[in-house]
């Protein structure tokens, strides 16, 4: 699929591993990879702007030369079309995420036929990610390391802790 421009969009607030790992393997099959962050999102007041999460995206997907990062607002086929974007690639984690997929793929199929979905599965060791769960665990004080790449961690200490040192932990081991 050389020939093909592919877009994966998402919300990416944050980007995570997951991502990575699957824009990676994006990145290996299509000539070239659009990431899409969208903008305007119903699931609420995002953490990062997509001013930052385009900059967390094209920082960390520089070592990909086929990859490229944009924003997009309005119907994602509308903006297929305006790239010349013949598949769309989306993740599948668990067998929960495919209902809301296949609602998502068969509804764009239906308003524009020629784009087609195309799923891949992330490393088995990030089935369970979310950007979700990646906020929700850091700003209770919970440990992100090795499921989101350093600088997205980097970007959430200062967004949610104003770039103060992190108090100390207790480690949770029984003495
Ligand atoms: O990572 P997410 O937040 O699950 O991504 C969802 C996204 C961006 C793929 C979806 O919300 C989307 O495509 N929105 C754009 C508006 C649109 O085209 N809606 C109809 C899709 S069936």
């Amino acid at each position: 699929m050389k020939g093909v421009v592919a877009i994966y969009p998402g919300s990416f607030d944050p980007p995570t591993n997951g991502h990575l790992d699957l824009i990676e393997r994006g990145a290996n099959i299509f000539g070239k990879l659009v990431v899409a962050v969208l903008h305007n999102t119903e699931k609420g007041a995002p953490l990062f702007s997509v001013t930052e999460r385009k900059e967390m995206l094209t920082a960390l997907t520089r070592p990909w030369k086929n990859v490229a990062v944009d924003s997009f607002e309005g119907l994602l086929v509308d903006y297929a079309r305006r790239i010349g974007a013949r598949a769309l690639l989306r993740g599948i984690r668990a067998i929960s995420d495919y209902e809301y997929e296949l609602q998502m793929a068969l509804m764009n199929r239906k308003l524009e036929p020629q784009l087609e979905t195309i799923f891949m599965l992330p490393a088995e060791k990030y089935s369970y990610l979310s950007s979700r769960l990646i906020k929700d665990v850091f700003q209770l004080g919970g440990s992100v390391r090795g499921l989101v790449p350093p600088l997205v961690e980097e970007k959430l200490h200062d967004k949610v802790n104003g770039g103060r040192p992190k108090p100390a932990r207790k480690t949770g081991n029984r003495q």
